[in-house]
């Protein structure tokens, strides 16, 4: 009897643990994000990338293309329909380290062609290694690619929920 109890009392405290995400981050089907919006401090790349390490995340990536659509269904709930600058965000996925394969800097797995909005990635200036999260004039977001030294206000940090702890419990 009493083990039982123990053992409901642990799963309950696994089942509330469960939906915490760190301070300041929005949790989104069991996601974890950051939105940094802020004007004053445009970021490039490389900047993005380490602000969100030094808050224990990882700049944007997907691990799904539902997560990745379930992203911009609350970024366009949220009011951004338009691929301005405001509405635009970094994400990690890059081909800095070989020049024609794009990979989540955060996972380091291969970026599939389905993240990218159409016609993505073009190249288009000569130097477009990174990329950014932005609505693609249609109907949803996807990857585009850009220099990695653009400079712009906004970009998304991800972060695990919090592991579940049963210790102490017990
Ligand atoms: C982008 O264009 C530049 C200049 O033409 C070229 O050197 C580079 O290899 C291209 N990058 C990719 C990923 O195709």
């Amino acid at each position: 009897m009493k083990v039982i109890f123990l053992v409901l009392c642990c799963l309950l405290l696994i089942e509330e643990r469960a939906a915490e995400c760190p301070e300041g981050f929005t949790l989104i089907n069991s996601n974890c994000y950051w939105f940094r919006k802020d004007p004053e401090d445009k970021a490039n790349w490389f900047k993005a990338d380490m602000l969100c390490n030094r808050r224990g995340a990882r700049l944007l990536s997907f691990d799904s293309l539902e997560e990745m659509n379930t992203l911009s269904d609350y970024i366009i709930a949220e009011g951004c329909n338009t691929n301005s600058i405001e509405c635009t965000y970094w994400a990690s996925a890059n081909c800095l380290a070989q020049q024609d394969k794009f990979f989540w800097q955060s996972t380091h797995k291969r970026v599939k062609k389905q993240f990218f909005n159409k016609g993505e990635p073009n190249n288009l200036s000569g130097d477009e290694y990174c990329t950014d999260f932005r609505h693609d004039q249609e109907s949803k977001y996807g990857l585009g690619d850009v220099p990695c030294t653009w400079r712009t206000p906004n970009f998304i940090c991800k972060a695990p929920l919090k592991s579940a702890e049963c210790v102490g419990m017990v």
